[in-house]
């Protein structure tokens, strides 16, 4: 691989993947764009093209296809991109209890949010070894830090990429990679707008923008910082949440997303 500074980045046609791909053009970083077919990639590239001088690859692609993380980074090889910057924020969460989700969402959310950004980090992670510097930023979630009945496999799958963080990057320490894990309380997405309007107060006053979303963990992750829990709200929950018995926080948790499911 040749071509130098690229961000790749997952999720990237809408809320939070878009503002992260503003961000990285913003700051001078070629751009490497991964989404699903159809969702206006083309487009998306076309307008930050207009606007930032920065180079702009880009692959539509379903990343909870078994062949997909190889062939993303087949594309980067053959197009000679070199990533050094990994934006894992694809991810997909549906609500309800276990037993009333379909086989095919459980398994969405297993594809995309767990297997899908290990194997693109495993197939990155040497190429990006031979950057100078670089980085690996896993949009977690709020819900990786408390059980979350009614929401128990999304909030695992975001546990997972937490752990899977934390413990890589002690297995990177000393090499120029960097990794930080973001947790967002509520984003007001498009997609997830109408949720995060139809949650408990407590949650309505913790969500953020997918832009304000976007600049805190691009800061956040060239400060080296490992662990991120943006916003003023979320952090005060954040804390609460640290002093108060584990059992309470997950009846208080099972309430809240009872009343919305
Ligand atoms: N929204 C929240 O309240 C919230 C809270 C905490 C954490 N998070 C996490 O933050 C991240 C971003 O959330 P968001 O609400 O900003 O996302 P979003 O608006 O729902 O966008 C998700 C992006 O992922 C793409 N995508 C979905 N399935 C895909 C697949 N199979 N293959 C490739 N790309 C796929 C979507 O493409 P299309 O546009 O074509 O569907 C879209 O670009 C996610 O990891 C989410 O779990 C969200």
């Amino acid at each position: 691989m040749e071509l130098g500074n690229y961000a790749l980045i997952t999720g990237a046609s809408a809320g939070t993947g878009k503002q992260i791909a503003v961000e990285c053009a913003k700051r001078g970083f070629n751009l490497y764009l991964v989404s699903l077919p159809d969702s206006g990639l083309e487009q998306l590239a076309e307008e930050l093209q207009r606007n930032y001088p920065v180079d702009i690859k880009f692959l539509s692609i379903d990343l909870t296809q078994s062949e997909s993380p190889k062939k993303v980074f087949d594309y980067a090889v053959k197009n000679r991109i070199a990533v050094n910057i990994l934006v894992n924020n694809a991810g997909l969460g549906f609500d309800g209890k276990l037993e009333d989700l379909s086989l095919f969402l459980i398994d969405t959310m297993i594809l995309l949010n767990i297997r899908a950004s290990t194997l693109l980090t495993f197939l990155f992670l040497s190429e990006m070894k031979k950057q100078k510097t670089a980085y690996i930023l896993n949009i977690s979630s709020f819900g990786a830090l408390v059980p979350l009945p009614f929401k128990s496999v999304y909030a695992a799958t975001k546990t997972y990429l937490l752990f899977l963080t934390s413990a890589l990057r002690r297995e990177l320490k000393g090499t120029n990679i960097h990794l930080t894990s973001v947790h967002p309380c509520g984003i007001t997405s498009e997609r997830a707008i109408e949720n995060v309007r139809k949650s408990a107060f407590f949650a309505r006053a913790a969500a953020l923008t997918p832009s304000e979303v976007a600049k805190i963990s691009m800061d956040n992750l060239f400060a080296e910082n490992p662990f991120v829990v943006p916003g003023l709200m979320p952090k005060i929950y954040y804390y609460l949440g640290s002093c108060i018995p584990h059992g309470i926080v997950i009846k208080l948790v099972e309430r809240i997303f009872q009343k919305t499911t």
